[in-house]
């Protein structure tokens, strides 16, 4: 098509090309849901169909973007890792958050080493164990504590971790440690092989047929709630992250 004398405009548009050789790290988080949680009577704190649809739904975005290495997802946010190397979209920021976000709203930051991504899950599994230990134990002085969400706000100024724990056991008999990992961890989704059989029905050049079994790996996505601060996580998945020294 020719060129019309509008075509100039184009210019006016910035590079947002990601710098090479970064992680590109898309992060979502769900817009003003404080609000939306309350109009849809979620379950206060944690809600288990939203968090198993918060799970779907990045297992299905991982699941069409393969350049996706691995996602993480605590409370209204999924974090989104594109390896280091993904030319998807020629690595232009706006193109890559838009198509992984809907209802969310995203940023993209740029993380250039092993260290820096492991720093920044860190971040947010630490965020999600401090904020899931608060409303933990809030709700529970609020809905089997008979309090007010204003005297239980009262009653943990200036608490530690150590303190909510206590609290939690010696008045309500919950063991804190025993609570379910998916809230205490949040949801990790990486690419595991899985060696799959299946049965195949073969014609062989005299006309018969011959049924077979086949082995093939394929890649799934596996969702985990484990830790991922410490080394062990990585250590066991070492295909997740690509070398340093590339
Ligand atoms: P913006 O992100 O700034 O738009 O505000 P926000 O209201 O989404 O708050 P933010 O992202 O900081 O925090 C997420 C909020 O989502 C929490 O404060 C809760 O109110 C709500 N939320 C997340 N998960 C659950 C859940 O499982 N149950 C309930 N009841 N609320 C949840
Ligand atoms: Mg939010």
């Amino acid at each position: 098509m020719a060129k019309s004398k509008f075509e100039y405009v184009r210019n006016f548009e910035t590079d947002d090309t990601c710098l090479r050789n970064c992680y590109i790290v898309v992060r979502l988080d769900g817009r003003n849901f404080h609000k939306f949680t309350e109009q849809h009577k979620f379950a206060k704190p944690n809600d288990n169909r939203a968090l198993g649809l918060m799970s779907r739904s990045a297992r299905s975005v991982m699941e069409e973007l393969e350049d996706i290495v691995i996602a993480y997802g605590q409370s209204d946010e999924f974090s989104f890792v594109f390896k280091r190397t993904s030319t998807w979209f020629k690595r232009r920021a706006s193109k890559l958050m838009t198509h992984v976000a809907s209802h969310f709203d995203g940023r993209v930051v740029l993380y250039p080493s092993n260290r820096n991504l492991k720093d920044y899950l860190s971040w947010r599994q630490a965020d999600c164990h401090v904020n899931n230990l608060y409303n933990t134990v809030f709700w529970t002085l609020v809905q089997k504590g008979g309090l007010t969400t204003a005297q239980a706000e009262e009653r943990l100024k200036g608490t530690l971790a150590a303190d909510k724990n206590e609290i939690l056991f010696s008045e309500f008999n919950i063991n804190y440690n025993t609570e379910p990992a998916v809230l205490k961890k949040g949801t990790t989704l990486i690419w595991e092989k899985r060696d799959e059989t299946v049965t195949k029905c073969m014609k062989l050049p005299n006309a018969e047929e011959k049924e077979m079994t086949v082995t093939r790996s394929r890649r799934r996505v596996q969702a985990h709630h484990c830790d991922v601060i410490g080394e062990q996580f990585w250590e066991e998945h070492p295909d997740i992250l690509e070398d340093d020294n590339c």
